[in-house]
């Protein structure tokens, strides 16, 4: 295939670094820019060129063709040296077989399962709180989700060390994988203390998670968790996970689950307190379903604000803004020949701010997930949890917790700001910033 180009490209590109400036300083400001340039638009990052698709229909058509347009590109092959051949960054070829083995571990009578365990969890959490304190909202809402996901992947007593060294160990895996993201091969395996400590917390993570196999093995019980689902799978021709594999996939739902929610939750605190009509009839619902109580599984269905509350975050600070793929059969997508090894990027951000697709699209507004709403976008203009085969299989874990956690919190506390600007970060996931938050009892 040629590879004459016709797409635009971004403007602003400087001699050598490409784009890459723009991208370091401000990447959400960037991307945003990038629609008024054309549905497909080539960018360069010093050497490294790649297409970003910019408009909703070609993005649907990228995520449903995933044979064509794989898992791939720099970011993908660097978590993989981190979470391994897990269901986040298995090819194509892999990932039939590995989301047949997964998905019975989410089906939808385990769900109600898990979110009937997160109350206990959500209770340690707000019971811990006092009047007046000012606490790091990130950091309680990381403890909270990584506490959540390691207790319902590992529920029996003997698993209560796994379940402990995950926790401890995540923030050394999550910096050490971002850090795996953004520093070249030499440097990466010099024995810093920063490389030290990732590959000690790997290592007991993995001897955790191998002696809880062993032991959930010989006694043979279903506990009724993700690993017991995991030890139970079989693939089409009757075959197991093999122990290495399971490794892999514990560290990728700790990883997949734990920030994204964390963040989810953490935007959604700030929303609330800066926008106190919103609070307002938050607490009304809250009230009226949980009183002063922590919300259980069976609340769900009446919480219908809340739930509406962490889509409209979900649009404004998708947790995974931006994703690459790569192209593994020579393609075309909107006229542009695409040969084989392109990569191209997509970033829900980027659509999820689009005037065209959200009136006004900066602006907080939950009533625009009304049901009938006139400006309700389309089906593929909302993309927090991805789209297709590779659609996220923690969706409605996830949801579930946000929303349990979030009217839990509402029922019993409120939160202010202590500082005024509340910025961005836009790092491995999007997360808020430094937001510090005084709480006060309601
Ligand atoms: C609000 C919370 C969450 C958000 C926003 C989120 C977002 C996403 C996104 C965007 C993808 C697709 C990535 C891509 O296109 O390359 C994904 C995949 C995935 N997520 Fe989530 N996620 C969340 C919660 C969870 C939870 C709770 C779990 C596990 C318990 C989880 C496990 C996974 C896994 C295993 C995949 C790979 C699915 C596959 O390729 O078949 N996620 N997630």
């Amino acid at each position: 295939m040629t590879s004459s180009v016709t797409a635009p490209t971004a403007p602003g590109a400087l001699p050598l670094l490409g784009h890459a400036l723009a991208m370091a300083r401000n990447p959400l400001g960037f991307l945003t820019s990038l629609p008024a340039a054309g549905d497909l638009v080539r960018i360069r990052l010093g050497l490294w060129k790649a297409f970003v698709v910019t408009d909703p229909d070609l993005v649907h058509h990228l995520l449903v063709n995933d044979r064509i347009f794989d898992k791939g590109g720099p970011t993908f092959d660097k978590a993989r040296e981190v979470m391994g051949n897990g269901l986040v960054s298995c090819s194509h070829q892999d990932h039939r077989r590995q989301r047949r083995l997964l998905q019975p571990a989410f089906h939808r009578d385990r769900l109600t399962n898990y979110a009937r365990m997160m109350p206990e969890q959500i209770s340690v959490m707000i019971d811990s709180w006092q009047q007046g304190d000012v606490i790091d909202v990130r950091a309680q809402m990381q403890a909270l989700t990584s506490r959540i996901v390691s207790r319902t992947l590992f529920v029996a007593d003997v698993a209560r060390p796994a379940a402990v060294a995950l926790e401890e160990s995540l923030d050394d895996i999550v910096r050490g994988v971002f850090r795996n993201l953004v520093v070249p091969p030499p440097f990466k395996n010099l024995p810093t203390p920063l490389n030290l400590r990732f590959r000690r917390s790997r290592a007991r993570v993995a001897a955790a998670v191998d002696a809880c196999v062993t032991e959930y093995r010989r006694s043979g019980v279903d506990h009724a968790d993700v690993l017991s689902a995991l030890l139970a799978a079989r693939d089409d021709n009757g075959r197991a996970l093999a122990e290495s594999e399971i490794r892999d996939q514990v560290v990728t739902l700790l990883l997949g689950a734990t920030e994204t929610s964390a963040t989810t939750l953490s935007w959604a605190l700030h929303l609330l307190a800066a926008h106190p009509d919103v609070l307002e009839q938050v607490h009304a619902e809250t009230d009226a379903v949980l009183g002063r109580r922590v919300a259980e599984a069976e609340d769900l269905p009446a919480l219908e604000l809340t739930n509406r509350v962490i889509t409209e975050t979900l649009r404004l600070y998708p947790p995974g803004w931006i994703f690459t793929r790569i192209v593994t059969a020579d393609a075309e997508l909107a006229g542009q020949p695409l040969p084989a090894g392109t990569i191209v990027i997509y970033s829900p951000y980027l659509i999820h701010r689009s005037p065209r697709l959200y009136p006004d699209p900066d602006r907080f507004d939950p009533d625009r997930w009304l049901p009938g709403h006139v400006a309700r976008p389309p089906r593929t203009a909302y993309l927090p949890f991805a789209a297709g085969a590779r659609r996220c299989i923690g969706d409605t874990f996830g949801l579930n917790q946000a929303v349990l956690t979030l009217a839990s919190v509402a029922a019993r506390w409120e939160l202010r700001h202590t500082t005024r600007a509340v910025r961005a970060a836009p790092s491995a996931v999007l997360a808020p910033r430094s937001l510090r938050m005084r709480l006060s009892a309601r």
